[in-house]
């Protein structure tokens, strides 16, 4: 494996922003991850693994470390399991991966590298690779007639990726169909297989998060529906509709197809958030917050039409762009070669030349203004890499 130096890292972020990484490398197989954590461990530097460079943003200093490009990929391996066990269906996409012994993720595909699919009934279990691009994944399940990712279509990243921030949009998020995580455990240096409940997902949440640093994914294993139905409840996604049917285009009955929605969600993504080819940006800077219900009632008093969701624990997630927009009205707001996106406030763009520095000092901005506002304190959504 071929470790490199100074290399710069800004051209491999969406934000194309930041300094050099001490040491790279790019892993196609499980074997050279290992030599490459090792490589680290022995110099005693901190290691980061780079997917699609789509949701982190790195210091002006660059990474004083090992970084580690996942490119363990694959070809497409379709394998039927011949004796499938009997499946619970509540359980599934939420416990136990649905395959027999000895023909379970034990067996790594990826090895071999690959996109490898099993068929169990309606259910079908489609395992990527870590460095698969999430959008050509998700391109492959829709052709498929695969239900389950369609909605997120065209988030960047990568497949390795996905899990870790547990990606969501249009009312979908990938924990929902996810059934096993691959991942190297950098403590015990062994490869495991977690299940949905041990990667502990929330909104944009996941152990590979909360315990930063511990596991590198080298696979995700999905399980799709091959006679889902579409989801077409958020907001957006049904004004969309709404208009095909005005303009006689579709079908005010029958629900649209699964090419059909995902053909909206490009649509409304390329409509709303910036082109990453035009703009440095790495899409929501911000999370939106998730505030107790007595906060919430407070601020929905004051301001009516502030949107926010109930969650399962009581508390409300508000819409933290209608916030920015509305309440502190910093839409397209500029500091020098930094801006909020002018069709969505949650979206940090910039200039080139613009740095990570110009970056925190907008969010900081931002950070305050809605503190004094709405007596909410709010995170980055975006991940920082050095300093
Ligand atoms: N809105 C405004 N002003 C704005 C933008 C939005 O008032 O400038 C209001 C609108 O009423 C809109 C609502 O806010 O209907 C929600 O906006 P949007 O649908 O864009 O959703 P969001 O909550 O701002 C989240 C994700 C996005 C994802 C969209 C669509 C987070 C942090 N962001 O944004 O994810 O694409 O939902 O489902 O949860 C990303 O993570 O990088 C990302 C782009």
């Amino acid at each position: 494996m071929n470790i490199r130096e100074n290399i710069p890292l800004a051209p491999l972020t969406t934000f194309r922003i930041g300094g050099p990484g001490r040491f790279f490398c790019v892993v196609t197989n499980e074997a050279e991850l290992v030599e490459a954590v090792i490589f680290a461990r022995e110099r005693e530097l901190p290691f980061f693994v780079l997917g699609g460079g789509s949701n982190i943003l790195v210091g002006d200093e660059g990474f004083d470390g090992l970084v580690i490009k996942m490119g363990i990929m694959g070809v497409n391996i379709h394998k039927k399991i011949k004796n499938p066990p009997s499946l619970n269906l509540a359980s599934l996409g939420l416990g136990t991966p649905p395959f027999s012994k000895g023909e379970s993720a034990a067996k790594s595909p990826f090895e071999k590298g690959g996109v490898e699919q099993s068929e169990v009934g309606d259910f079908t279990i489609i395992a990527a690779g870590a460095g698969e691009i999430w959008e050509d994944f998700v391109s492959t399940t829709v052709n498929q007639g695969l239900y389950g990712l369609e909605n997120l279509s065209l988030i960047p990243g990568t497949v390795g990726a996905a899990p870790v921030q547990n990606i969501g949009a249009y009312g979908a998020e990938v924990s929902k169909t996810i059934i096993l995580v691959r991942a190297l455990d950098t403590e015990t240096m062994k490869f495991m297989e977690l299940t949905n409940e041990q990667c502990q997902f929330s909104y944009r949440d996941s152990v590979f998060k909360n315990q930063k640093g511990r596991y590198i994914i080298t696979r995700v294993d999905f399980n799709l529906l091959k006679s889902g139905e579409v989801n077409i409840d958020y907001k957006d996604v049904r004004e969309y509709f709404g208009r095909l049917v005005l303009r006689g285009e579709a079908s005010l009955v029958a629900r649209p197809r699964l090419a059909e929605v995902r053909k909206a969600i490009i649509e409304i993504r390329t409509s709303k958030l910036p082109d990453m080819k035009k703009w440095g940006t790495a899409g929501s800077f911000f999370k939106n917050p998730v505030i107790p219900a007595t906060h919430f009632l407070r601020l929905k008093g004051k301001y009516p039409d502030l949107p926010g969701f109930v969650q399962k624990d009581g508390k409300y997630k508000v819409t933290l762009a209608w916030i920015l927009d509305k309440i502190c009205n910093v839409k397209g707001f500029a500091k020098g070669k930094v801006a909020t996106y002018g069709r969505q406030a949650l979206v940090i763009v910039t200039e080139p030349g613009a740095t990570a520095k110009d970056v925190y000092e907008l969010a900081r901005e931002l950070t305050e203004r809605v503190r004094i506002a709405t007596d909410i304190e709010i995170q980055m959504e975006v991940e920082k890499v050095g300093v």
